[in-house]
């Protein structure tokens, strides 16, 4: 199908309420009630408010004061996710999650148990385990004097112990965090009477089951990279598919993004979803369902045997959403009967507040954690996941190690990283690196977002708000 009229020109009906204008053309939910295989049953649901049209200060992304304010109020009472279980399965596994100037030892106890303790010592300080430090340990020991912990948190060896008689066994106890786990991931919150996890991942548990079961999946890639922007700004580039037909134009003639669904679903939850195998509504003259099966293969599976056909009456997305999960399969031993077309080839991302992104996907199964810099509201730091399914009557692989990438580092040189979606983010690194420079140097001191495509930045906004205003 075309559109007729370019999207450039295409004005707001002065007659729609803010906040009700959408993308002329077929909508998301049009377009996947389309697929053969029916719709997993969340790709259904929706949920959006208008939220204001208020411009967002720039000061939020670069102000240090700001930052450490945030900090303090919102990454010390949320949950956030810290490492995945399979990184710590046995007894004596650990993990350090470090976040700001704080440094937490995630460690499986010996009950298998797993705890979240302080990575700092009791005595005078000194950090327990290096920062990103993993291994199998019976017990944490400072390398200034020697006091050592158990996996349990317990004073374990104090030299000279005679020379302490003032502390008891309980006031040598590890400082504890509390700890959860949804979807093999494992989450923290400094915030002991926080609310419990699973009540505050809202829809997240509910909508992630079946073949959206993350815990079934296991760590393929894992990419650490440091961003050129504020933590917010990083995230921002990826809560819309708005830019993608200006920073990414290379797939709009089989991608669904001005037409993207966009949903808030309470305090801490959104989600985006747009297709693969629609054209963007940015591509004015109409291609055939073959075009469009032609140019996603032409892209995606270069020197494939044969040329598939869009049998009569079927989409581009019915053909091509086969021949994924087909090739997924071969590579991977995995069973992938369970996804439709939707979640078997759509970009669907729901984010966590404050700094999780996960993809229920087959294909675009990604998961995305951005960092503060404590020392610097000007930079990030990103993990990319990719969680793949492990094959069929086969023990999940171990965890990749992270590998890691600096800013004017390459996504595409990372080992393992498909070359076009290592492209892709590229792109949106230097997007970061000019907005970051329009925060400093502009002449206006806000941005201004639109009231659809760019609800997920307002709402993330609003939330840090929420939490900031707390006592
Ligand atoms: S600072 Fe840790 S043992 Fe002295
Ligand atoms: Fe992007």
């Amino acid at each position: 199908m075309g559109y007729p009229v370019p999207m450039e020109q295409s004005l707001p009906d002065p007659n729609v309420a803010f906040g009700d204008h959408r993308c002329p053309g077929p909508s998301y939910r049009d377009l996947v009630l389309r697929d053969e295989t029916g719709v997993p049953a969340p790709v259904l649901e929706s949920e959006y408010r208008y939220r204001g049209s208020e411009p967002i200060g720039f000061h939020r992304y670069t102000s240090k004061e700001f930052a450490e304010l945030e900090f303090e109020k919102v990454f010390m009472r949320t949950w956030q996710w810290a490492c995945r279980e399979e990184h710590i399965p046995n007894e004596g596994d650990y993990h350090v999650y470090d976040v700001g100037q704080r440094s937490i030892i995630l460690v499986r106890d010996p009950q298998g148990k797993i705890r979240a303790f302080n990575n700092f010592c009791l005595h005078r300080g000194t950090q327990l385990k290096p920062p990103g430090d993993q291994g199998n340990a019976n017990r944490f020991t400072c390398p200034y004097h020697g006091w050592a912990w158990s996996t349990s948190g317990k004073i374990a060896s104090l030299p000279c112990r005679w020379d302490f008689p003032h502390l008891s066994d309980d006031d040598l106890e590890l400082p504890e965090i509390l700890v959860d786990t949804w979807g093999g991931f494992v989450f923290v919150n400094f915030d002991p009477t926080a609310q419990p996890l699973h009540e505050y991942l809202g829809v997240v548990p509910n909508h992630f089951q079946g073949a959206w079961d993350l815990s079934k999946r296991y760590v393929e890639l894992h990419i650490k990279k440091r961003l050129p922007c504020n933590w917010k700004a990083a995230m921002c580039a990826f809560l819309e598919a708005y830019h993608v037909y200006k920073t990414h134009p290379q797939g709009l003639r089989a991608t669904g993004d001005a037409n993207a669904q966009y949903d808030v679903f309470g305090e801490h939850v959104s989600r985006f979803m747009h297709t693969s195998g629609t054209q963007s509504p940015h591509v004015a003259a109409a291609q055939t369902e073959q075009e469009i099966l032609d140019f996603l293969l032409g892209r995606r599976f270069a020197g494939l045997e044969g040329r598939p056909i869009v049998p009569e009456g079927k989409t581009a997305r019915d053909v091509y959403y086969k021949i994924s999960n087909e090739q997924l399969a071969n590579k991977y031993g995995s069973d992938y009967s369970e996804f439709k077309v939707a979640d078997s080839i759509d970009s669907i991302e729901y984010f966590v507040f404050p700094n999780g992104f996960f993809f229920p996907g087959a294909r675009i199964c990604i998961n995305y954690r951005f960092l503060p810099n404590p020392d610097n509201p000007d930079e990030c730091t990103f993990d990319l996941l990719f969680l793949r399914l492990p094959a069929v009557g086969q023990p999940a692989p171990a965890p990749a190690k992270p590998y890691f990438l600096d800013i004017n580092d390459s996504y595409t040189t990372a080992p393992g990283m498909d070359p076009g979606l290592g492209g892709v983010f590229d792109q949106d690194t230097d997007n970061m690196i000019s907005q970051t420079r329009g925060f400093k140097g502009s002449m206006r001191t806000a941005e201004t977002l639109g009231n659809y495509q760019e609800i997920r930045a307002r709402h993330l906004h609003q939330t840090i708000d929420e939490y900031m205003a707390r006592p």
